[in-house]
């Protein structure tokens, strides 16, 4: 099941020089919003490992109101996999269309940075397709 983990609104400073968002600034949100949604599954630390194919479809404009979407979408070991989609509101028409989408791949860490297994830092309240996942 797809959440809500960031919302903003892009400003002139997140531009590059073409006008339109940099790419470097999207991708940090998208890492921000896919450790939210790892945090709100796992109690302990956890950093990315990977993030695979970052699809830039369509820009983002100055003074655009985004929403990042996650999706957990696979549990390993110590591996959480996260499908982010950025999308962006038409203001004329209320509707969202997808502006960049990638996955990322976090693992789950101890105080010395090594994995450790999800299963064993597991929240107590995770969604029924969460647990369908482990
Ligand atoms: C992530 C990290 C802790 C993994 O340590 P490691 O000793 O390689 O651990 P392992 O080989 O046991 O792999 C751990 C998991 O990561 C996955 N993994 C590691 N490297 C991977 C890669 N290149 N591609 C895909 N998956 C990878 C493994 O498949 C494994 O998943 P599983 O436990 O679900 O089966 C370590 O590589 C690290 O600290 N990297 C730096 C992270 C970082 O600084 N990120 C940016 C800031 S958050």
């Amino acid at each position: 099941m797809r959440k809500v983990s960031l919302k903003g609104r892009t400003y002139p400073t997140d531009l590059n020089p073409g006008g339109t968002a940099f790419g470097g600034w999207v991708m940090s949100k998208m890492d921000k919003a896919a450790s939210i949604a790892v945090d709100d599954i796992i109690k302990s630390p956890a950093v990315t490992v990977t993030v695979s194919r970052i699809n830039f479809l369509k820009p983002i404009h100055n003074g655009d109101i985004f929403t990042i979407y996650t999706e957990i979408t696979a549990i390993g070991n110590s591996s959480i996999t996260i499908y982010v989609s950025v999308e962006v509101k038409n203001l004329d028409t209320n509707e969202e269309y997808e502006v960049t989408s990638s996955e990322f791949k976090f693992v789950a860490i101890n105080t010395e940075g090594k994995p450790v297994n999800v299963r064993n830092v597991l929240r107590d309240d995770i969604d029924d397709d969460v647990k369908t996942l482990l």
